[in-house]
């Protein structure tokens, strides 16, 4: 059977998970893997998630199937956080997912029953993931211009440029917040035009919104999905909760699909849930409970919300403390862009010989593309990392 076959890529994340667990040096500085992580380098559950749980371990009746949709007040609460009521709710239905993984993998094969012949277009650099994600869904796979090395900014006007040569034929993949791998993200006024072009030219946004909270806020970092919803009777958007709600291993997301009447909507819905069925018949109830304890009740809101808030706080002044850094060692502006991007990467900009030299000298670990994460910086990993940097790029 499987002589057919040839090795199937590593991906490269886990590839480089694997270079570092294997170097013993001390004081190696981690920056791969996309998760949040405390001073002490730890991803640890919020307070507000373990109070959930002991909830829900204490009143859980029954663990029989939860239906295909999954849980449906956690769907509800997934739409209000994004959205907002930014589209009427009779036009919006939502699909619990495993993951934004899962829920990505779902608006793709739904689009792909919708619009076959369609191409998706994402962002020039985007999330590893998804022109595979797109491609095994039968779509074939273009790049818009996003960010500009010389700059560490996006190339807005080249983006919508491109944007406005697309059609209804075109599904435009765009990063809600904190895009990926770059840092570097659109403005309020940027998303302003990114809409009003996919309202000229008939375009079809998905939104990939995995960080809503990471970035300027959870209200701010929804503005450019709750733009399109205003703006646009048609499009899909994927959430995660395993950054905002530190559920990683929940696999928690949610598939939402806006149709232009109540009768469209219902046809998408009825074609997700043909698809999950198809799939994996009903997700996993446990991470989606725990989010929709939390958001459905004032107190854990509250708390959740505050955490939340002290997690990007950490992010941003791990991003100033180390453009303030670098700049001191180098006297430079050439690295303060790190303190102007959101979420919990920035690319560097460096080459991957530089990428390699950081790693073989310093013990410094970035993707080969020299995305960072700035999560988990403590201050003595920040000095010692700006060290790295500056002697590397001198
Ligand atoms: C841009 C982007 N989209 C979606 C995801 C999916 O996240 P998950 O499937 O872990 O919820 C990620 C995770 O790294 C991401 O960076």
């Amino acid at each position: 059977m499987f002589e057919t076959l040839t090795k199937a890529p590593q991906d490269k994340i886990f590839a480089l998970m694997a270079e570092i667990a294997a170097d013993d040096r001390p004081g190696k500085i981690d920056l791969g893997v996309g998760v949040y992580k405390d001073d002490e380098g730890d991803t640890p559950v919020m307070s507000a998630v373990k109070k959930a749980e002991e909830r829900m371990l204490a009143t859980a009746r029954t663990k029989t199937y939860i239906g295909v949709a999954g849980n449906k007040a956690f769907c509800n609460a997934m739409v209000d956080l994004a959205l907002a009521g930014a589209a009427p709710a009779d036009r919006v239905r939502a699909v619990q997912a495993p993951g934004g993984t899962g829920a990505l993998w779902i608006v793709l094969t739904l689009l792909k029953r919708a619009r076959p012949d369609a191409t998706v277009w994402i962002s020039d650099p985007s999330w590893p993931n998804h022109k595979p994600m797109a491609e095994q869904a039968g779509f074939r796979v273009e790049a818009y211009p996003y960010f500009d090395p010389a700059t560490r900014s996006v190339r807005f006007e080249q983006m919508l440029a491109k944007l406005d040569t697309l059609g209804p034929d075109d599904i435009v993949l765009l990063h809600g917040c904190c895009h990926n791998p770059t840092g570097a993200n659109l403005t309020p006024a940027q998303w302003d035009e990114v809409v009003a072009s996919l309202s000229r030219t008939g375009a079809f946004p998905l939104v990939d919104l995995a960080y809503q909270g990471f970035g300027d806020g959870l209200e701010e970092d929804a503005y450019g999905a709750r733009a399109v919803a205003r703006a646009i009777p048609e499009f899909v958007l994927a959430t995660s909760c395993s950054k905002n709600f530190g559920i990683y291993r929940e696999r928690a997301g949610c598939a939402i699909v806006a149709g232009k009447n109540a009768t469209a909507a219902d046809i998408a819905n009825s074609q997700m849930l043909n698809i999950v069925r198809g799939a994996y018949s009903q997700p996993p109830d446990h991470g989606a409970e725990i989010v929709r304890t939390i958001l459905e009740d004032k107190e854990l809101r509250a708390e959740w919300q505050a955490e939340l808030e002290a997690m990007r706080q950490r992010m941003v002044a791990n991003r100033q403390a180390l453009a303030d850094a670098i700049r001191a060692r180098s006297n430079s502006s050439d690295f303060d862009f790190v303190a102007e991007h959101r979420g919990m990467f920035s690319l560097l900009g460096l080459g991957v010989e530089t990428v390699n030299e950081l790693k073989a000298q310093n013990a410094v670990y970035m993707l080969d593309d020299s995305r960072i994460n700035i999560a988990g910086l403590a201050d003595e990993r920040i000095q010692r990392l700006a060290d790295a940097i500056v002697g590397a790029t001198r």
